[in-house]
């Protein structure tokens, strides 16, 4: 039989995640909010908070991190990412021994030899071409499309619809904002934020935020 599944998690990236998943099935939620335990929410019930999962030995369960990451940075170098505690979930339970289930929906088109980290999540009609390889904890969202040859770090999130040309590198914690196109070689430092819809075409030093068609720098408030 195989393990139970808990998502982390109960807003709209977890239910996303738990369509994923069908037809597996997924023992349940967690939300932080009490009023919530034992409401029924989208294929399962909220079982109370993150320590639910603690009930379980490691090696007794599977994790999902439901926790999503919309990026908010402007003036606030280097905060691109986990403003809601994405990163900070997968390391604690990590760092305790759980394992995160990698996600993926089997709409997403992947390429025999892409490597995929721990607990990434390739969500509906994502495409990943060939040569490419995804760190832990990364999401790759809706409809985003990675060509070949591009390497993609750690709890990144390449947000619904962005665009990454061949051979583009992606540091750690980056946010590539909703339908942002990438051009070809291009290499984006860690931390940084791309802000939705823009067009980068020169190297991004780390942390920066950039916005705009070319992107250009946000300098900090
Ligand atoms: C770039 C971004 C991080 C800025 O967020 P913010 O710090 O809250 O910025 P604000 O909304 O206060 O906007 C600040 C200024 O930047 C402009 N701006 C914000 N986002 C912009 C964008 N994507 N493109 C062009 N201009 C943008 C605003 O119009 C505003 O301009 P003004 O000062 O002339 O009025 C954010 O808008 C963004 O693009 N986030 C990514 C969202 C995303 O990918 N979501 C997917 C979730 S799955």
């Amino acid at each position: 039989m195989s393990k139970p599944i808990i998502i982390l998690g109960a807003g709209g990236h977890a239910r996303v995640l738990a369509d994923a998943l069908l037809p597996l099935e997924i023992s349940g939620f967690t939300d932080s909010n009490p009023l919530k335990v034992d409401s029924p929410l989208h294929h399962a019930a909220v079982l109370g908070g993150d320590d639910v999962a603690l009930a379980y030995s490691p090696d007794d369960i599977q994790l999902v991190n439901g926790v999503g990451s919309v990026g908010i940075a402007i003036g606030k170098k280097g905060a691109a990412l986990d403003t809601l505690g994405r990163v900070t979930l997968f390391k604690r339970f990590r760092s305790a021994g759980y394992r995160f289930l990698d996600v993926i929906h089997p709409s997403a088109i992947i390429a025999p030899d892409v490597a995929l980290g721990e607990g990434v999540q390739i969500m509906a009609g994502a495409v990943l071409q060939t040569g490419t390889s995804i760190g832990d904890n990364t999401i790759v969202n809706t409809r985003a499309s990675i060509d070949h040859d591009c390497h993609i770090g750690a709890h990144v999130h390449i947000a619904p619809g962005a665009v990454l040309s061949g051979g583009v590198t992606v540091g750690d914690y980056v946010h590539v904002g909703a339908g942002a196109t990438i051009v070809q070689g291009i290499h984006i430092g860690a931390n940084c934020m791309i802000a939705a819809g823009a067009v980068v075409i020169r190297d991004i030093p780390a942390g920066e935020t950039v916005i705009g068609v070319p992107a250009k720098e946000v300098k900090d408030e």
